[in-house]
């Protein structure tokens, strides 16, 4: 019997901390903590099934309008998460990158993901992609500029511009597009995420909070994506 086809690339939108906190009387943070446990368990489940790439909606450059207290926190806690994962990613040989306007944020992260982004660089097992003050519209705009540069410097023809030229200026010009993509909490919305990529990508959404999402939660969406036929668009 054939083997099911593993996705090559998953991507989530790990949403539901907040509301996942408030269920228990406590701090947003404290959502956030156990959402970053979460992203740790999937992660290595990602490795331990031979995923290639798990791009996570970490930080979009909308959440810069939450309160500046809950930023601080945030991006406190990616700081002590790259610093602390840093053993765990090596012992999983999983490799680190990013995608979204890194610049915008604290040099502190900025410092720690450098340092784990080179450190990883070399692993084999699963990419860790972490979407960081990313905007798929702002993504798409910076492609649709970098083309237009390139055309009005005569460095291409207008005529050039095809998926695979445009997908080439995407920041995730060296990945695949996603199979599959998962979002938790609920929400049937791709909220500004990776808009020109998911084209043909089978979502699943499950009504769990991402801080309960499980290994076992991630092994049943791969299983409901291989139950899907995937047409792209033909018959
Ligand atoms: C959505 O929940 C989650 C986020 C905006 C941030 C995602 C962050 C983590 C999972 C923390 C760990 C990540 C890293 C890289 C350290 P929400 O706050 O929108 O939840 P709500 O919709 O219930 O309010």
């Amino acid at each position: 019997m054939a083997q099911p086809t593993l996705p090559r690339h998953v991507a989530v939108i790990m949403d539901g901390n907040g509301r996942w906190a408030r269920e228990r009387g406590q701090p947003r943070l404290f959502g956030h903590q156990r959402g970053a446990e979460t992203l740790r368990a999937v992660t290595e489940e990602c490795a331990a099934l031979g995923i290639e790439f798990l791009t996570v909606y970490a930080f979009s450059t909308e959440n810069w309008k939450r309160p500046q207290a809950e930023i601080d926190a945030l991006m406190a806690l990616l700081e002590f998460f790259l610093q602390n994962e840093l053993p765990n990613l090596m012992a999983n040989r999983i490799r680190l990158k990013t995608i979204g306007r890194i610049h915008d944020l604290p040099d502190a992260c900025r410092t720690a993901l450098d340092a784990a982004v080179a450190a990883t660089a070399r692993n084999t097992s699963t990419t860790l992609v972490l979407a960081l003050s990313y905007s798929a519209r702002t993504e798409i705009i910076d492609a649709v500029r970098s083309l237009c540069r390139d055309a009005a410097e005569g460095r291409i023809s207008p005529e050039a511009v095809d998926p695979g030229l445009f997908a080439s200026r995407l920041h995730t010009a060296e990945m695949p597009d996603p199979d599959l993509l998962i979002r938790t909490s609920g929400e049937m919305r791709l909220s500004n995420f990776l808009l020109w990529q998911l084209s043909y990508t089978e979502i699943v959404v499950t009504q769990k909070l991402w801080p309960d999402f499980t290994r076992e939660d991630l092994r049943a969406a791969i299983a409901e994506f291989q139950r899907r036929e995937r047409r792209f668009g033909t018959v």
